[in-house]
């Protein structure tokens, strides 16, 4: 398949990317707007790859993606590009309503039209997969510790949408666009709600890459109110693997939740970290590390649960999560700690500052209006 892949500079979006490079044949065309969470060192491994391209442009250019669409001729489109930091939503919804609603909106129409002028055979293979969140489903209860085990309330594929935040509200809404033009027009759509992801590529913003570089510096581990908001954590490889296996058997029109039943309070997963960093890392300043932890005032809205029930995507895809929490947060910690130049370069801005430099392939024999860097 000649796959676009919207977002692939991101942290899941770039492992999406990897995996179709290295563990398929299918062809890639990268579309990413390259905002400040857009890191083409991230695509590195692959970006030589004949079967890969990068373009740069904002699922919110309707003539932008009219182009590409044109030029590349994809077989399926998997959209990834959002904006998905819900501190930064707090602080600023804009940003979201454009990208994950507008955005989203835009890219819904030019998808269609693109279908549209396919031919009949083309169109019955083409997909259109969106990645969405378990976060549009707002918050579950803490499990009654009285039930037995198994009984504690879930997310399923029809649980009700209650999003708290403007991130969850900005993408519960393209959820909606998704589901409405695979109804209203039939566009072959696909849909996934996914929990928590972690793993390698993953900006020093959010809690595990925070906590892991916070501590290797010796310096404070910030953690909202008393840290026992508890998330369902999937490593990002297993979650690029399951968005591969929807897109590739999914059924036109369905959603599927993807997670890796591994709750754990974000206090927990923490400690794990910092159990993890003194027996990998003993020389740190921050040694022994959880002695860094510091609880910070909590996040408003901040959900107290989110878990998942994967059965349906286990049960009808026979996709399964290949890592256990405690063997994802190791490879994750020996990525970081083997990696500090792609740290330092986030950290310090120069993977900004360089993209000028950044190789960036053109479509072949081709001489696309939008700009392949910026
Ligand atoms: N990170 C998680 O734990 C998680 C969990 C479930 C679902 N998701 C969803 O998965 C998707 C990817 O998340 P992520 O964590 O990789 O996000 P990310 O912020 O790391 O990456 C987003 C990418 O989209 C690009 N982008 C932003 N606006 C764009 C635009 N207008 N046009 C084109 N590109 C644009 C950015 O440059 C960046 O490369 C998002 O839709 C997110 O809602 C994330």
């Amino acid at each position: 398949m000649r796959i676009l892949v919207t977002g692939g500079a991101g942290f899941i979006g770039s492992a999406v990317v990897r995996h179709l490079i290295h563990e398929t044949s299918h062809e890639v065309l990268n579309v990413d707007r390259l905002t400040y969470a857009g890191n083409l060192e991230s695509v590195a491994p692959v970006a030589d790859s004949p079967r890969y391209r990068f373009a740069q442009a904002d699922i919110g250019d309707a003539a932008a993606v009219r182009d590409l669409l044109a030029q590349f001729r994809p077989d399926a489109v998997m959209n990834l590009a959002a904006e998905s930091h819900v501190d930064r939503s707090i602080d600023g919804a804009g940003a979201f309503v454009q990208t994950n609603i507008v955005g989203t909106y835009v890219l819904l129409e030019e998808v269609r039209r693109y279908w549209g002028g396919l031919d009949e055979a083309a169109q019955g293979r083409f997909r259109l997969l969106h990645v969405s969140t378990d976060e549009v489903y707002g918050a579950l209860p803490m499990p009654d510790p009285e039930a037995g085990p198994g009984q504690a309330p879930l997310f399923t594929e029809a649980s009700r949408y209650q999003p708290s935040s403007p991130y969850a509200a900005s993408k519960a809404a393209a959820d909606h666009l998704v589901q409405a033009w695979h109804r209203t027009y039939g566009l072959p759509t696909l849909l996934t709600n996914c929990s928590n992801n972690y793993g390698p590529y993953q900006f020093p913003e959010k809690l595990m890459p925070l906590v892991i570089l916070n501590a290797l510096a010796g310096q404070p581990l910030p953690v909202y109110g008393d840290g026992q908001q508890v998330r369902d954590w999937l490593y990002v490889a297993d979650h690029a693997r399951a968005l591969v296996r929807v897109l590739e058997a999914g059924e036109p029109g369905a959603v599927y939740n993807i997670g890796g039943h591994n709750e754990r309070s974000n206090l927990a997963v923490v400690r794990s970290l910092c159990r993890l960093l003194d027996e990998l890392a003993p020389e740190s300043p921050g040694y022994p590390h959880a002695g860094l932890i510091t609880f910070v005032e909590d996040r408003p809205g901040h959900d107290q649960r989110y878990a998942i029930d994967a059965g349906r995507i286990e049960r009808e895809l026979g996709w399964a999560p290949a890592e256990t929490l405690d063997s994802g947060l190791e490879k994750t910690v020996r990525w970081y700690l083997d990696n500090g130049e792609w740290c330092r370069r986030v950290q310090d801005g120069a993977y900004r500052r360089e993209r000028l430099g950044a190789p960036a392939s053109a479509l072949p024999g081709q001489q696309p209006r939008t700009p392949l860097a910026e």
